[in-house]
């Protein structure tokens, strides 16, 4: 095993001719929160799925030691990450446990141990379990979209802007949930703009700035870096 558990090196990405991408490289480490920052189209998003083959890319990307750059799209679940897509994206006209389970698809129902720890992280959806999707709040809608990652089993989640449209209690519970999910293990990698949840959870964070990774700082040398603050992100801490 390696020390670091995704390694990406080079990454380039493109949208027809436009070249988004500019050779991104970065890591997370087995059991740790890398955080990914910066400003509205710098190429986060983009990120994450040139990581996980959903964008044309070229560059080397590494899960584990394999290299998984060459894999199709759906084989990349089953590695063991995770996707929660920026906006949810989660089915308004299912019911919570269908949402819940409907990436489980080919393992013949839902592991119960798998279920309880999903509610452990998220009680409030044991509530829920018949209610529609779109009718959760948003703040529920996101838990949603974590517990249904969740409940596959990922040993290293991709999360894009959890904290987007939040309520600051909600905000608080992501928040909590991203660290207790975090200490059982699994890796994370969180793109956000939002630098509270970064500062609060992460413990390496890169500043990307149009298609590429600038800077790299430990959380705590961060906390007193205003200018570096002000230069990636539009928000003071
Ligand atoms: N589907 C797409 N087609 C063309 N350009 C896109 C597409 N998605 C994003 N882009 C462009 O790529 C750049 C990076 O976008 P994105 O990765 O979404 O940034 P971020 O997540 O940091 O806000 C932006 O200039 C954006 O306009
Ligand atoms: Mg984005």
């Amino acid at each position: 095993m390696s020390s670091e558990m995704l390694k990406v090196e080079e990454l380039h990405a493109f949208y027809g001719k436009s070249h988004v991408l500019q050779g991104v490289t970065l890591e997370v480490r087995p059991g740790e929160v890398a955080g990914l920052l910066g400003r509205n189209g710098v190429g986060k998003t983009t990120t994450l799925k040139a990581i996980l083959g959903l964008v044309r890319r070229r560059g080397r990307v590494r899960f584990n030691g394999r290299e998984i750059s060459s894999l199709p799209p759906h084989e990349i679940p089953r590695l063991g990450i995770g996707y929660i897509p920026q906006g949810r994206h989660i089915f308004s006209d299912l019911t919570v446990l269908e949402n819940l389970t409907i990436g489980l698809v080919k393992e013949k129902g839902v592991p119960p141990d798998r279920l309880g720890a999903v509610f452990s992280h998220f009680p409030v959806l044991r509530t829920r379990l018949k209610q529609l999707g779109g009718t959760l709040s948003g703040g529920e809608q996101q838990m949603l979209a974590i517990a249904r990652v969740l409940i596959t089993g990922p040993a290293l989640l991709l999360m894009d802007e959890p904290s987007e449209g939040l309520s600051p209690v909600m905000l608080a519970t992501v928040r909590d949930r991203i660290k207790a999910i975090q200490a059982s293990g699994v890796g994370i990698l969180l793109v956000e703009q939002n630098v509270r949840l970064a500062l609060d959870t992460c413990h390496r964070m890169y500043f990307m700035e149009k298609g590429i990774v600038r800077h790299e700082v430990a959380a705590g040398d961060l906390r007193t870096d205003e200018e570096l603050i002000s230069r990636y992100l539009a928000v003071k801490v």
